[in-house]
């Protein structure tokens, strides 16, 4: 059957069509143009730090906020293995070496505790990658990078819109990485942002990106960069985007509050959401219960329309990192991994889409436990 509920689905009810068609019509479409700045602008803004800017995906504002503070080969970098395979590549690309660990079993979140135990006079960075749209524990974080003296990276692909204590994830590291791919909160299509408070820091990841230019004299270069720059096309985009944010997180808190209410008392647990925070609920992920065969499980949904995603894999897992695990356990991860699955999750799933979401998971498990 095809699919009917798709994981993800952005929505684009804004002033995308408009900004797009002026830089055709103007034909600033490469990367430079008003919008760039303009996003850029809006952007820090929203997330309340001083300075931004756009590349062209999450990846590379891992890659550039990495480089923009000096880690390189020798270096060692906290990471948590339970993500996304695109917070540790970048690791691996300036030369330094992943130290994984692992995750608190509720919230999912890198643990304060097994980063302390992974310190060494190696460590450079902690990365902090706020998963599922979940804050990670940013003042235990802060206070182990502050008395170490390491740098406090933040992954917050997964993670706009989300606060921790009243503030956006984003503003608490040295500096930050977002992706607008098409499944994430605001889209450019493909694109990212790198953040932070520090002018210095950011004027070197925007040389970084613009390959190694000078900030002071035209057309010199003054380090080895790259091209990671946004095009006006897509920051036009992002602009729309962000100027909808606010509507697109309270539809996604309604999906997530739907999914809550239906499930309760089925032994389905969605990420559950900390006090001390906002959860953004970038996608809706649910532990399953014990016995559950996740394979076949997915392969049922498929057959009534409904998209799922298993959890991610801890990273250590795959073939190019398990070298980098050896001698350790990371068993809430592995169970996390394990059970978890993400249900469609967008903006625009009505009651009656969730509940029929719902109903078939119910009938799979009265089915099958
Ligand atoms: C946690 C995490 N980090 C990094 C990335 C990389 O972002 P992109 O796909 O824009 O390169 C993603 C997104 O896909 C992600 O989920």
């Amino acid at each position: 059957m095809s699919i009917r509920y798709p994981v993800y689905m952005p929505e684009m009810h804004g002033n995308e069509k408009k900004y797009v068609n002026d830089c055709l019509d103007s034909s600033w479409i490469s990367s430079r143009g008003k919008y760039v700045s303009a996003f850029e602008e809006h952007f820090a803004d929203y997330l309340g730090i001083e300075h931004a800017t756009a590349v062209n995906n999450g990846t590379v504002a891992i890659h550039v906020a990495l480089l923009a503070l000096g880690i390189g080969p020798d270096d060692e970098v906290i990471v948590p293995t339970l993500t996304y395979v695109a917070t540790v590549n970048p690791i691996r690309y300036v030369g330094a070496t992943p130290v994984f660990a692992d995750c608190d079993k509720t919230y999912w979140q890198i643990d304060p505790e097994d980063v302390k135990r992974k310190i060494n006079p190696k460590t450079k960075a902690v990365i902090a990658v706020h998963l599922y749209g979940h804050p990670s524990p940013m003042e235990e974080l802060v206070e182990i990078c502050t008395q170490n003296k390491i740098f406090l990276i933040e992954d917050c692909a997964e993670s706009l819109g989300s606060t921790y204590k009243g503030k956006h994830t984003g503003t608490f590291g040295d500096i930050a990485a977002f992706s607008f791919f098409g499944n994430k909160t605001i889209t450019t299509g493909e694109g990212g942002m790198v953040v932070s408070n520090s002018k210095a820091t950011i004027e070197k990841a925007a040389s970084l990106k613009n390959q190694g230019i000078s900030s002071e004299i035209q057309y010199w270069h003054v380090i080895i960069g790259y091209n990671y720059r946004m095009t006006n096309i897509c920051a036009a985009i992002g602009l729309a985007q962000l100027e909808n944010i606010n509507p697109i997180i309270k539809q996604k808190a309604r999906v997530a509050e739907t999914y809550k209410s239906l499930f309760l008392n089925s032994g389905i647990h969605i990420q559950p959401q900390h006090p001390d925070v906002f959860h953004s609920y970038w996608m809706c992920s649910f532990l399953l219960p014990q016995n559950i065969n996740r394979d076949h499980f997915r392969a049922y949904l498929e057959e009534f329309g409904v998209e799922s995603r298993p959890v991610f894999y801890p990273v250590y897992t795959l073939p190019m990192y398990e070298v980098y695990a050896q001698g350790m356990s990371f068993q809430n991860s592995d169970e996390i991994s394990r059970r978890g699955i993400t249900l469609p999750s967008y903006p625009s799933l009505s009651y009656d889409d969730i509940t029929f979401i719902v109903n078939k998971v119910l009938d799979y498990i009265k089915q099958y436990e």
